[in-house]
């Protein structure tokens, strides 16, 4: 009796353990690595704002401006249902996640998805992977993302930590652009003239202008600290059309992260931020409570022929009163001044940028591609082109100003490029004879050509599964040389060196940093310069290539990357949703 008890006690403890195996263990494992889900609702409406005294109705998400927060983490999967109440066709871009096989969910309009029609919905679902940091959404068909972005933080994984001191409070600082006049009549008006969108009115610090401006200091963002405390400011330029500079009176910024990768930190007064990047600063309060309040001011870097808003935009950075602080009248304490660098500061430009090296550490490696697959060298800059049909045009005899990459200004087409892909449907959409080369080689940041004629075309670039690209971005002096922030879709990108002048390919490769270069989504382009980036073309989709000047974006300077499947299961783009917009 008794060892038929034991053999049966010793049975049941056998099967606890094999249920363990199968059902718990995976659990724990899962538990371990795997994220939640998060539901987000954003109703894209109208709504009225007002600014500088004036008030004009924007398009926003859930009537916000700026727009609703995205709160994940590392492994999260995120399902967002956008409604379209607005006459517009709207499109939504999570800017810099990788979308890894989930390119449906991109969203530029035209190249991963047709618009969401007014009235219509679509349900944005992927998963974040591999990220941690701060990046951004926005609209991304015409200029709709003037007033339609907001924050996405993507904290650690739960238990894991930052690699620097964990901050007391952390606070996304957006930086915008407004305009008085509405952007799309803005946009659509130059483009139906062949002349230059007019410059904005302000520049926003969360949607707030600021001091600096006549009829808004009502309209000031404030941040309120303690002394003695560390603040993590994520910092995104959500800006149309301007790199900025940024500065905090009186403080010193230590950067540790850009495009949600983290940095080696490094200590500076002032960070230069172009559209599409996102850096992460932490910000120390002093010790004491000091008898002043000091400006967070942000103001452009611009090296382009064209005017530009040479505004500065304004907050605040005030301490709390410590009890020990004499009780001063708030009102009374002085507003101190950041002071920032020339608007054309090239080489402070420069300079900051070499600053950002890839953490690079056991935990946070630097997997920059060794060996390169195939090689592209393509310039990028303004041109012109011929006048539309039955249009009359203000550049000399009746041209327009275009932009384009190797020579090429993208044509929208009129279906999806994904869609065209995944069906084999490429015919009539688009072309993959993009050129490697510029199709004439010519001094391009010396005297430029007599024929600044582009052509234009709707042509992208294939690539195999995995193939390693070494990729390098000359700047032009057609028209002018001018900075491009130029921003890939899908992956992020090794910058391996910059630098002045043409780009040598015989002495040049010997100083790219393979060690500990930046790993980011955007990079600046320098005026009158070159920079060479890598990245492994590892996710399969139809990935857009463009400056993040949204004018540039409008007159052409874009383009396309088609990475096909691979051979494996994990290797192939999935099935599109069947809610996919149609055109
Ligand atoms: Cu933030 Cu295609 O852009």
């Amino acid at each position: 009796m008794v060892s038929v008890l034991t053999s049966s006690a010793v049975f049941k403890a056998l099967l606890f353990l094999a249920l363990c195996s199968v059902w718990l263990l995976p659990d724990l494992a899962l538990a371990k690595h795997a994220g939640i889900t998060r539901h987000y609702k954003f109703n894209v409406k109208m709504q009225n704002v007002t600014r500088l005294c004036q008030t004009k109705s924007i398009v926003t998400v859930n009537g916000q401006f700026p727009g609703p927060r995205i709160i994940a983490r590392e492994g999260d999967r995120l399902l967002i249902k956008v409604v379209n109440h607005v006459q517009y066709n709207v499109t939504l871009h999570w800017h810099g996640i990788r979308q890894l096989r989930s390119g449906w969910a991109d969203g530029p309009a035209y190249i991963t998805q047709c618009p969401i029609q007014t009235g219509q919905s679509y349900l944005y679902n992927f998963t974040i992977t591999g990220q941690r940091g701060t990046l951004f959404w926005h609209a991304h068909i015409s200029w709709l993302r003037a007033t339609v972005y907001g924050s996405i933080v993507i904290l650690p994984k739960r238990h894991a930590s930052y690699p620097f001191p964990h901050p007391f409070k952390e606070v996304p600082i957006v930086f915008g652009e407004w305009w008085k006049a509405d952007t799309e009549t803005i946009i659509n008006q130059a483009l139906a003239t062949g002349g230059a969108p007019n410059i904005s009115d302000a520049f926003t610090i969360n949607g707030l202008p600021g001091p600096s401006y006549n009829c808004s200091a009502k309209e000031t963002f404030k941040l309120k600290v303690k002394p003695g405390k560390t603040y993590l400011l994520r910092l995104i330029n959500a800006a149309l059309n301007d790199e900025l500079f940024f500065r905090v009176a009186n403080h010193t910024l230590t950067v540790v992260e850009a495009d949600a990768v983290y940095v080696k930190p490094f200590k500076t007064d002032i960070v230069l931020i172009t559209p599409g990047q996102t850096t992460n600063v932490l910000l120390r309060a002093k010790s004491k409570t000091p008898n002043a309040k000091f400006a967070m001011s942000a103001r452009p870097y611009a090296t382009g022929p064209a005017t530009f808003d040479n505004t500065t935009s304004i907050g605040v950075l005030e301490y709390e009163k410590s009890a020990s602080a004499p009780s001063s009248n708030n009102k009374n304490i002085p507003l101190l001044k950041a002071k920032l660098p020339q608007f054309n500061d090239s080489t402070y430009a420069m300079k900051f940028n070499q600053k950002i090296r890839s953490l690079a550490s056991h935990k946070f490696p630097a997997k920059v591609p060794k060996k390169v697959d195939r090689r592209f060298f393509f310039t990028v800059g303004l041109g012109i082109l011929p006048c539309l049909k039955n249009q009359t045009c203000q550049g000399p005899n009746n041209t327009r100003p275009a932009a384009a990459v190797n020579n090429v200004s993208f044509v929208q087409p009129n279906a999806a490029l994904l869609q065209a892909h995944f069906f084999n449907q490429s015919k009539g959409v688009y072309t993959t004879n993009f050129p490697t080369n510029p199709p004439f080689k010519f001094n391009y940041t010396g005297t430029p050509p007599k024929n600044i004629m582009l052509d234009s075309g709707t042509k992208v670039v294939a690539l195999h599964f995995n193939t390693s690209v070494e990729l390098v971005l000359q700047d032009t002096s057609i028209l002018s040389a001018e900075s491009h922030p130029l921003h890939l879709h899908g992956f992020n990108f090794f910058v391996l060196a910059q630098g002045v002048g043409n780009f040598d390919p015989q002495k040049d490769p010997s100083e790219f940093n393979l060690i500990d270069p930046a790993e980011r989504n955007t990079v600046g382009v320098p005026s009158g310069g070159w920079v060479a980036i890598r990245f492994l073309a590892d996710n399969p989709g139809v990935w857009f290539m463009h400056c993040h000047l949204e004018v540039h974006t409008s007159w052409g300077l874009k383009m396309a990357w088609v990475v096909n499947d691979g051979k494996g299961r994990k290797q192939k783009l999935m099935p599109p949703p069947a809610d996919l917009p149609k055109c």
